[in-house]
């Protein structure tokens, strides 16, 4: 089966507080997004779709996608508002090329520069097994539930929470119709943070956890970007 991926980079960064979007900050000299980019071209996916800015894809195109070589990166779409958006008008533009249902799409941050090749695999896999996965990793800290006035409300028990990456993978088919199904008219969408949950929230089909890794870090904040300068520096491949 053909497998895909949507790279979202259409965010404004706005926890960043940088005057260039996060996914273009350099890292090693790079765009954060070309990092991303190249993990899924090197892992031979069939078709890459980059999800951008609707006033950065003529830059993406010639500065990204051409400057670098990608050859996999099939089309450069605009996104929309809210994540959700950029990630329905990707799933749009698979659509439009006649990706096939029982296709493997994975839906990643642009801002996850160091996903690598093991992870990637290990997505498809998981939707070969499953039909959805997402990447995680079991949470480091205790996570606590704050009441309306600032107070510890709850401490939900730690060995069962996971914190959860990018990619999340699934078979075209559901994700497509699942994302259809939110859309519609009166579905509220307010509370909506990641893909999983639109197959959690619109459909049976139950979303399975599979490794991630602790270096799989997405750069929201500033001091994100030393730590993942530091990472890059060690990575081995
Ligand atoms: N994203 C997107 N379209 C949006 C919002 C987010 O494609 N309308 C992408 C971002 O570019 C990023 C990923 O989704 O790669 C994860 O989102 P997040 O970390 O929240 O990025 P931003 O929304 O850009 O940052 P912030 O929330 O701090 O403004
Ligand atoms: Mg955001």
């Amino acid at each position: 089966v053909k497998t895909a991926a949507i790279v979202l980079a259409a965010g404004h960064g706005k926890r960043m507080h940088s005057k260039v979007a996060k996914q273009y900050l350099l890292l090693k000299g790079e765009p954060v997004v070309v990092h991303a980019l190249r993990a899924f071209e090197k892992a031979g996916m069939d078709e890459i779709i980059l999800v951008a800015g609707a006033d950065e894809v003529e830059f993406c195109k010639r500065n990204i996608v051409e400057q670098y070589g990608f050859t996999r990166v099939r089309q450069v779409v605009a996104g929309g508002k809210e994540r959700y958006d950029s990630v329905r008008n990707g799933l749009c533009a698979l659509k439009a090329v006649g990706f096939a249902e029982d296709g493997i799409v994975l839906i990643h941050d642009g801002a996850r520069p160091l996903v690598n090749g093991e992870i990637i695999a290990r997505a498809v896999d998981g939707v070969r097994e499953f039909s959805a996965c997402v990447a995680s990793m079991p949470v480091k800290d205790t996570i606590k539930a704050a009441d309306a006035e600032g107070f510890s409300a709850s401490t939900p028990d730690r060995s069962t929470l996971w914190q959860i990456q990018t990619p999340q993978a699934f078979r075209f088919g559901l994700i497509y119709r699942a994302y259809e199904k939110v859309f519609a008219p009166g579905t509220d969408r307010s509370r909506i943070t990641d893909d999983a949950m639109v197959v959690e929230l619109m459909t049976d089909t139950k979303v399975k956890f599979i490794e991630g890794s602790y270096s799989n870090i997405k750069v929201t904040t500033p001091e994100d970007m030393i730590i993942a300068e530091a990472l890059c520096a060690h990575r081995v491949q």
